[in-house]
């Protein structure tokens, strides 16, 4: 810390972090009403996305046709290719709402999100080529996988595609700061069956699922009263299942009109290019512009993880440039786009010390820049105001899909799976999404209860593979 006693500040100093908190509170809160406006467009946009197709807001049908009924069986592969991460799961389907899952998790670099699709997928290929050589051939491996046998494979592919059968899907746009050339435009099954038969995978994949679907199939099959499924994690958006009866736009595909089917909103994608309905700061309008998809994903770069710590870098930068922070130190590091990452909000949110212990450490460790109190307050302070912003703008998206479909006209509860890092690991990112609802509800809010779902990328994958697989069983697909 400083060697300047903080207390022999002088009184200005500590009155101008004040007075810029007040800046901030004002230009980050959300106000109830306006929280009522935004639910009203996100529900127009959903409705829209469901009668036309190419809209804003995809509301993308996933053939995935009604709840799962909870006795689905049988041992699935599930890959799932996320934001960060990839990850291989075998997932034994035991009926009963059970399950048993055991998985590998490979770290993606900033490059492979960049590289040619079809590499990208090898490399996929590779990962589960591997897991099942470790985990599925072996004498003595509880699935024992004979000569030509293939499993079924479940992808989860976190990103909007356009489908119109349960194996095959078309990348819209890549989100989450994928850029991979080639593949936007292209059926995204098509090129990873050509990794899986260059690396002579043992594996059909019969279901191309997104992480929110999985997620919708997963909690229901826990649990029933499950309607709804989110995702706050590097990406933002949701799933819910939908009356074929509604989707105007697959009217001519003549799927019998009494069913149910999965679908999977995108709604990061709200308020994209026209951005008439989300209060934008500069800093978000920062954000979008030096983005690798200016315009896109609206919703999302509200909210998600993987804008947030940038949203308040930018803030810290403008004070830099202002001179109100780091006098005399020198500030390189903290200048580096996405330098701060969205896991400090939370700590400095989190930090339990009256010193802000925490806050001390990440500024000085990562950025070698030293903190007065009155600063680390104000850091946690803004940070309260970003996560805060970004939980009340996920109870619009969410009540938008509630009041769209009469959820709360029973007096059943309404029950909301949710997963991601941000709803998982974010203190209090729950309670405000909460305090949100009946912001816009009232007290009928609450009864919309969010809890932490079921793995939808891996056993919701698996679920749906069991599914479809059922289905094709009985000459349904
Ligand atoms: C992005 C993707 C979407 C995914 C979400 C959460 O919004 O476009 O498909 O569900 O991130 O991972």
């Amino acid at each position: 810390t400083r060697t300047q006693d903080e207390e022999d500040l002088p009184h200005a100093t500590k009155r101008t972090m004040a007075d810029h908190l007040r800046k901030y509170e004002t230009i980050f809160t959300l106000t109830p009403q306006r929280m009522r406006m935004i639910t009203e467009a996100f529900k127009e946009a959903l409705e829209l996305g469901l009668q036309k197709p190419g809209q804003i807001v995809p509301m993308i049908p996933t053939f995935v046709f009604g709840w799962p009924t909870g006795q689905e069986k049988g041992e699935y592969l599930a890959l799932d290719l996320g934001g960060t991460n990839l990850r291989v799961c075998l997932v034994s389907v035991q009926g009963d709402g059970k399950f048993e899952i055991a998985q590998s998790k490979y770290r993606l670099t900033e490059e492979q999100k960049q590289e040619d699709g079809q590499k990208l997928f090898d490399f996929c290929a590779e990962c589960l080529k591997t897991f099942i050589d470790q985990n599925l051939t072996e004498s003595d491996s509880p699935l024992h996988l004979k000569p030509g046998e293939k499993l079924p494979l479940g992808f989860t592919f976190s990103y909007p595609c356009a489908q119109d059968r349960i194996d095959h899907g078309v990348l819209i746009r890549w989100t989450k700061g994928f850029g991979a050339p080639n593949m936007e435009g292209h059926d995204v099954a098509e090129i990873f069956r050509k990794s899986l038969e260059k690396y002579d995978v043992p594996v059909v994949l019969s279901a191309l699922i997104n992480d929110t679907t999985g997620t919708l199939i997963a909690s229901h099959y826990v649990n029933p009263k499950t309607k709804i499924a989110v995702i706050f994690g590097t990406g933002c958006n949701a799933a819910y299942m939908e009356h074929v009866s509604n989707i105007e736009k697959i009217k001519s595909l003549n799927i019998d009109s009494s069913t149910d089917m999965a679908i999977n909103c995108e709604w990061g994608a709200f308020d994209s290019f026209e951005h008439e309905h989300l209060p934008r700061t500069k800093y978000d309008i920062t954000v979008d512009e030096d983005s690798n998809k200016p315009k896109e994903q609206a919703f999302e770069k509200l909210i998600s993880g993987r804008y947030l710590g940038e949203i308040l870098r930018l803030v810290l930068c403008e004070l830099i440039d202002e001179a109100v922070l780091f006098l005399g130190q020198n500030t390189y590091k903290i200048e580096v786009p996405y330098a701060f990452d969205t896991a400090f909000l939370s700590l400095m949110e989190s930090d339990p010390t009256d010193e802000l212990l925490m806050i001390i450490g990440i500024f000085s460790h990562f950025f070698a820049l030293e903190t007065t109190l009155a600063e680390r307050q104000f850091f946690r302070a803004l940070a309260k105001l970003i996560g805060r912003r970004a939980a009340r703008l996920s109870a619009c998206g969410i009540a938008a899909i509630v009041d769209k479909m009469g959820y709360l006209e029973t007096e059943e509860p309404c029950l909301v799976g949710a997963d991601g890092s941000l709803y998982n690991k974010y203190p209090g990112f729950a309670d405000r999404i909460h305090e949100g609802l009946v912001d816009i509800f009232g007290e009928k809010g609450r009864r919309i209860v969010t809890h932490h779902a079921e793995d939808g990328s891996g056993v919701g994958s698996a679920i749906i593979a069991a599914m479809t697989k059922a289905r094709r069983d009985a000459g349904l697909y």
